[in-house]
């Protein structure tokens, strides 16, 4: 599996992916369907008709045990200690990325002024949200500024306004390191995030690797 594209194909093909036809709504609605459906161990849900947008959500990618296993290119069957092991097992070796020219997130660019985050349908969740979020099973991946450490973590990021998202890196965490030396030296920090990418890197954003390690190298193996 590389792409989130790979994954709504292959949970299909398995009976793990519904796909929702009717209108939901971005503000409330689509995150309590989710909810709903997550304590009922049911699919990932992609919401193809969300109000006021082109572009589908997609829920609850990650929230069963039998699709882990899937994304880990696992047995169906396996537990989460059988999974645990695997991880465990796999993150002994390291495969770095292999660098290309271009991919599909290049297909359509905005830039500048262009740029306008309200063109996503960035859901909001909760009624006492301080608002949207543009970020939740994504990663923001980041460089450190003195060596080639390329880190991905699992940031929640809060829709602002049209050009700017907020985050929190809890003090230690991997960016936050890297942020603090971006700060000493006058600089800003360089930041990438991908929403829609491969879940295993998802997942890897959210798992804890030592610092000076990258998660892609991880990935690969
Ligand atoms: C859905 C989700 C959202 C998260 N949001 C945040 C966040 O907003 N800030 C934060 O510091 N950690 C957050 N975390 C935890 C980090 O992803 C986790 O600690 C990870 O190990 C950080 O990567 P790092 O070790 O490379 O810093 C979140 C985890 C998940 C699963």
């Amino acid at each position: 599996m590389k792409s989130m594209r790979d994954f709504i194909a292959q949970a299909e093909s398995e009976g793990m992916l519904k796909r929702i036809k009717a209108e939901v709504d971005w503000n409330l609605e689509l995150s309590h369907i989710a909810k709903l459906n997550e304590e009922n161990q049911g699919p990932a849900i992609l919401f193809e008709n969300v109000k006021d947008y082109d572009s589908p959500v997609i829920t609850s990618v990650c929230t069963t045990t039998q699709r882990l296993a899937m994304i880990m290119g696992e047995p169906r069957e396996s537990t989460l200690v059988d999974l645990m092991r695997v991880w465990v097992e796999k993150n002994k070796n390291k495969i770095p990325p292999k660098w290309v020219e271009t991919g599909p997130c290049k297909e359509n660019k905005m830039t500048g002024d262009e740029v306008d985050l309200f063109k996503f349908p960035a859901p909001k969740f909760y009624p006492l949200d301080g608002g949207r979020f543009f970020g939740t099973a994504h990663f923001v991946v980041t460089k450190d500024p003195d060596t080639d450490w390329v880190n991905i973590g699992t940031y929640r990021l809060q829709l602002l306004d049209k050009n700017h998202l907020g985050t929190q890196f809890i003090k230690g965490k991997h960016s936050d390191i890297m942020l603090k030396k971006y700060q000493a030296m006058g600089k800003p920090m360089p930041v990438c995030v991908v929403v829609g990418c491969d879940p295993l890197l998802f997942l890897m954003g959210a798992a804890r690797f030592s610092a000076f390690e990258s998660e892609y190298d991880f990935a690969g193996s």
